[in-house]
């Protein structure tokens, strides 16, 4: 009888020892630190972000707002096994990707042999496209040529999309969503100071692609905005042919719809032509309004 119960204590003290260890080597084998984690994660757990960086996922339109080129450049350095990016520079295994932003999707690039998979998705590269093109290029377009597994770090992909928008592409930045760009829970809205015109000139070169501002200026893209403060929206203006969208809002500009028009155009009016995804900032679009009214 003793010796019996001796036994099976035995048994339950080795098992015991047994999977102490397989715990620690479990440990050691599956500890998901940055070095050794796989590069993808094999399986997606709800309320587990797959980035870097932890639970709370900065929308990339925040990140792109603080990329820095320079370090996408850093970044590109995965890319150049297969891409160059200087002007005219040759295809290598990738085509080469100056001003790809921007750019129509596996066209061009100097007769590059694009894949059935990527030019069956059309369109134009833009911010959203090319973020979920580098995050997975093989979910964006099943059957790709680019056997790359893709940039997990949501901060990596903003620097090289920064990068690549700095070489040969000048895509304005997408507005950051209003929950990502409200200052963080308790803080007091930030000031806005007093429009300043000198500030605006500085803030307007991102609308200079598509408008001109001077008297009597062309039509561009956009029209002519000269002493747009206080006309009617969306009429006159040499006869540019605005979108009905506009049109449709009626009445004069001033300085509360031109914020709202300048923070989210495609909110004021949908439908509307201006392809601007905004300006976040609303200090920006005090100081830009403010030159608007001075000229
Ligand atoms: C192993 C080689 C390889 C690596 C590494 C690679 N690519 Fe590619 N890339 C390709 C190939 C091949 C294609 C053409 C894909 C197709 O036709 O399906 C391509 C296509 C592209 C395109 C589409 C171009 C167009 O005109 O539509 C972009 C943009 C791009 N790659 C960006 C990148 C970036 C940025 C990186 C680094 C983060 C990268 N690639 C890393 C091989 C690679
Ligand atoms: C990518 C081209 C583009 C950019 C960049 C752009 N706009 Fe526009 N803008 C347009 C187009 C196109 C329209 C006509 C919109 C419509 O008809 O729906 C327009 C219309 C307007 C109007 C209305 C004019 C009127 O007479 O009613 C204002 C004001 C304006 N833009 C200001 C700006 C400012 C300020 C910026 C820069 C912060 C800017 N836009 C950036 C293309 C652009």
């Amino acid at each position: 009888m003793d010796d019996r119960f001796n036994t099976i204590a035995g048994w339950a003290l080795a098992s015991g020892i047994v999977a102490l260890g397989l715990a620690s080597l479990s440990g050691h084998y599956f500890r998901a630190n940055k070095e050794n984690r796989p590069e993808k994660m094999g399986y997606a757990i709800a309320g587990v972000s797959n980035a870097e960086g932890g639970a709370a996922e900065t929308p990339i339109e925040a990140l792109l707002a603080k990329a820095d080129p320079a370090k996408g450049a850093d970044v590109f350095k995965k890319c150049m096994a297969c891409h160059t990016i200087a002007q005219g520079a040759a295809n290598g295994i990738g085509p080469n990707l100056y001003g790809v932003l921007g750019d129509a999707i596996a066209q061009g690039r100097g007769g590059f042999a694009f894949s059935d998979a990527l030019k069956a998705k059309g369109g134009k590269w833009d911010w959203t496209s090319m973020n979920a093109w580098l995050t997975n290029p093989r979910g964006f377009a099943e059957g790709t040529k680019m056997t790359f597994a893709g940039l997990e770090s949501a901060e990596d992909r903003a620097n090289v999309m920064a990068y690549l928008n700095s070489q040969g592409s000048n895509l304005p930045l997408p507005a950051v969503p209003a929950a990502a760009a409200a200052p963080a829970a308790g803080g007091a809205a930030p000031a806005v100071a007093a429009g300043d015109p000198a500030k605006g000139a500085e803030v307007f070169k991102k609308c200079a692609s598509c408008h001109t501002i001077n008297a009597g200026g062309a039509n561009g893209i956009g029209p002519n905005l000269a002493k747009v403060v206080g006309d009617d929206v969306a009429k006159g203006r040499g006869g540019f042919a605005f979108s009905d969208a506009l049109k449709a809002k009626g009445g004069k500009w001033d300085e509360k719809s031109l914020d709202a028009w300048l923070t989210n155009p495609r909110e004021y009016a949908p439908g509307t032509k201006m392809t601007f995804a905004g300006l976040d900032d609303a200090q920006q679009r005090a100081d830009v309004i403010a030159y608007l009214k001075a000229n």
